[in-house]
């Protein structure tokens, strides 16, 4: 760790190192308007009496009104709140337009669907520099079990339990890999999940290799044979002609030939039968039926965090395979 001359930007940043949940606090004005912002600089004070604080930038614009309140509510934001928080951080008119809300302690606004709420009198008020920093009693709260919306290094963060105890098992075979190796933990999650449809699949009489052509068929409304063979490559044991003959000649899919703008020989391409579209979206929804199930045993913030990291890793490992997706048209 190297200390660092005294630069803002630097502290900032340093700042930034520790991890916070996210709160909006809100109050009335006087003249009864509805005032929020979003603050991460919330924490605990005291337990009796229950006490907690944060500290309000005098740029703000609601300053005045903040200082001359007598209660504010502090909402701990809940990991799906992350819109919430963009609002209520950003410069719009009418942070509260459209939002539900109920009433609280003084005639608070209270927001909907957070972690936690706290309804508080100011108890003190400090300077703090740049900042005022208010100290409340917390004369009410709530709570509610869902995951915390988290603010890291000046990004939102999710926050999952550390699995302790679980020291990874090691092999018989020294030097062989360990029960970490992502290439074990990918490899072995994906055939689990996907023996759970492939029942499905030999009931329509699939091979693995068709039911991935059919499921990325549904990609695009049309996807070239060269576009095909890029996205199977590595997927499919040899290229993707056999399988798809196979396709269509159970008329799943079917041959286009698409002009060219230079005139040159018409481009090979594929796409879905009706048939082979509602056969598709009857495996795809028996893979979310085994997705729902994993969910629910995960926990649904686990859930949630498992597939942004694995959609950070295929954009590592595999950064064209986001380009196979085609919006449909606006209906
Ligand atoms: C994650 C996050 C944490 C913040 N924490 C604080 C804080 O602790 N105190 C503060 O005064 N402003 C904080 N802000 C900035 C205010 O939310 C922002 O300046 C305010 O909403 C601007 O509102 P206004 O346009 O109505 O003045 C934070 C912003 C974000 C995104």
């Amino acid at each position: 760790m190297t200390k660092q001359a005294f630069d803002p930007f630097a502290f900032r940043q340093a700042l930034g190192s520790f991890a916070t949940g996210v709160t909006i606090i809100t109050t009335r004005t006087e003249e009864g308007e509805p005032l929020g912002l979003t603050v991460n600089s919330f924490n605990s004070v005291s337990l009796n009496p229950p006490m907690v604080l944060w500290s309000l930038a005098e740029t703000y614009k609601g300053y005045d009104a903040f200082k001359k309140a007598s209660h504010w509510a502090v909402h701990v934001l809940a990991a799906d709140q992350e819109d919430l928080s963009n609002r209520f951080a950003g410069k719009i008119d009418d942070k509260f337009a459209g939002l539900t809300l109920e009433e609280g302690i003084n005639g608070n606004p209270l927001l909907t669907g957070c972690a936690a709420r706290f309804e508080c009198r100011t108890a003190f008020q400090y300077e703090g520099g740049d900042h005022l920093i208010f100290v409340g009693e917390v004369e009410s709260f709530e709570q509610c079990d869902s995951a915390p919306l988290v603010f890291h290094g000046g990004r939102y963060a999710h926050a999952t339990p550390r699995q302790s105890g679980h020291e990874p098992r090691h092999p018989y075979l020294a030097g062989s890999f360990d029960e970490n190796f992502l290439g074990y933990l990918l490899g072995r999650s994906h055939y689990r999940f996907y023996n759970q449809i492939r029942p499905h699949l030999e009931e329509a009489r699939l091979s693995d290799e068709e039911f991935y052509l059919l499921s990325t068929l549904t990609l695009k409304q049309t996807m070239t044979a060269v576009e095909l063979d890029a996205t199977m490559s590595g997927i499919l044991n040899n290229s993707s002609a056999s399988a798809i003959q196979s396709l269509i000649s159970r008329g799943l899919a079917r041959p286009e030939h698409l002009d060219t703008e230079d005139g040159s020989a018409p481009i090979l391409a594929y796409q879905l039968t009706p048939d082979g579209r509602r056969l598709a979206l009857r495996l795809i929804s028996a893979g979310k039926v085994v997705e729902s199930q994993v969910n629910e045993r995960l926990g649904y913030s686990d859930a949630t965090i498992l597939k942004s990291l694995l959609v950070r890793l295929l954009d590592a490992i595999d950064p064209q395979a986001s380009t196979l997706w085609e919006n449909p048209p606006p209906e």
